[in-house]
């Protein structure tokens, strides 16, 4: 065997030791740093879904409240450019998000997308409105990417622009998405 081949050193110790624990009942892998399980770590408690629900309806103000709140989570270190959303149920539940920003940029994750992935995965699809707020005098419209995403889970809801003062711009998102492509021309 060549040496490009040959097990890392201490490979056939390490496997032989977890053959060992799990004959003897033990959890492989317990010992080594990256096998321990975090889930009792303070970092891991759960983290609550803003899901309220309305008493009667939401009024555009509280869900431009809900958004810049959510903005206030934002992880944005690397372009200081905080957005948070509030996607409105047709329930009237109100399901937030925030932009996620890493190391990479390119995972960079929108305060819209985070909102909406959150609402689907709870099993939410019916959708009225979005709030959007960011800190610019001019509407900050959603980027191309949610845009789709937003059409096609949501159809044509009402689209609101907000910067920490005021509403900026009420549009449907027909408006911002003219011609789109969707799962209609695949059929
Ligand atoms: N961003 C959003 O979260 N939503 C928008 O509508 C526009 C842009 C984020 C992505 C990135 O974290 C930062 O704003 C700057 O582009």
């Amino acid at each position: 065997m060549d040496d490009s081949n040959r097990p890392p050193a201490g490979w056939s110790d390490r496997r032989e030791a977890e053959r060992r624990a799990t004959e003897t009942g033990a959890v492989p892998g317990a010992n080594r740093r990256s096998g321990r399980d975090r889930r009792d770590e303070e970092a891991w408690a759960a983290v609550p879904l803003e899901l309220t629900l309305a008493d009667e309806g939401n009024s555009e103000a509280s869900l431009v409240a809900a958004a810049t709140d959510a903005r206030s989570r934002a992880h944005a270190r690397y372009s200081g450019f905080k957005v948070g959303a509030a996607l409105e149920t047709a329930e009237g539940l109100v399901i937030t998000g925030c932009n996620i920003e890493n190391a990479t940029y390119g995972l960079t994750l929108c305060a819209e997308r985070v909102a909406l992935v959150k609402a689907l995965s709870e099993g939410r699809t019916r959708f009225a409105r979005i709030a959007v707020v960011a800190d610019t005098e001019a509407p900050t419209p959603p980027c191309g990417p949610c845009r789709q995403l937003l059409w096609e889970y949501c159809g044509d809801i009402e689209v609101i622009l907000a910067n920490l003062e005021r509403t900026t711009a009420t549009l449907r998102l027909s408006a911002l998405l003219p011609l789109p492509f969707d799962g209609r021309l695949l059929e």
